[in-house]
């Protein structure tokens, strides 16, 4: 079987303080991780930070970002490039809907992205947010995430993002894991990944605290 992948997509929050809690709080290697494994997606400002910790301490816990640049090293002002992500992190979310829609990243972006991404090694976490939506070619790890499920407590029904888990899958043959995002809580994770297309979890707001991810985190 494979391992569930369970994400904590931090989106644009926390402070280096702040950071430090949540780790501290999450005693993560009291939990059986058996057939798991943790990701967490922070800004980039706390990605050596969390690396540092991660290693020092030996945490179970895998780095992502959140985004990677369309460009590789060169002229970008503002932008974080693969070469320098890989030094970093083992996975990048792509296509988040957030960047669709706040900074119009379209199908040939996202395409960039996940070439660059691929090139260097590195996993793309792709999200799309209804099955018919274009993966681009070498992507493994798909998270759907239908847009009125996120951030608003009303997540899809476990039936129907199973039936969406299955159709990417029979769609676009590369892709092993198919992730299910969209107000996950510890309370209704299980629901979700008990289905077997689904192989693990998207988490954004329930990831921000450290108590309710760990609970996702046993519970999945
Ligand atoms: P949510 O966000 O868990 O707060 O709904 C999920 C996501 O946007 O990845």
């Amino acid at each position: 079987m494979e391992n569930l992948l369970i994400v904590a997509n931090w989106k644009s929050n926390k402070t280096l303080e702040e950071a430090k809690n949540w780790l501290e709080e999450l005693q993560i290697s009291d939990v059986d991780l058996e057939n798991k494994e943790v990701v967490v997606c922070p800004p980039f400002t706390l990605l050596n930070f969390l690396k540092d910790e991660i290693i020092s301490k030996n945490l179970p816990l895998n780095l992502g970002a959140q985004d990677v640049s369309s460009f590789g090293p060169g002229s970008y002002t503002g932008e974080v490039n693969a070469l320098q992500l890989k030094e970093l992190v083992r996975y990048v979310i792509i296509g988040h809907s957030e960047r669709r829609k706040n900074f119009g990243e379209d199908d040939s972006i996202l395409a960039q992205k996940v070439s660059l991404a691929l090139s260097q090694g590195l996993s793309p976490i792709f999200c799309i947010s209804s099955a018919d939506m274009s993966v681009p070619n070498g992507v493994k790890i798909v998270a759907y995430e239908p847009l009125d499920a996120i951030g608003t407590g009303n997540a899809d029904t476990p039936e129907d993002a199973e039936g969406v888990a299955k159709k990417i899958k029979e769609r676009s043959g590369g892709v092993s894991v198919v992730l299910y995002g969209g107000s996950v809580e510890a309370d209704n994770v299980v629901n979700f990944t008990k289905m077997e297309n689904i192989n693990g979890v998207l988490v954004g707001g329930a990831s921000l605290s450290a108590s309710s991810f760990l609970e996702i985190v046993k519970n999945a």
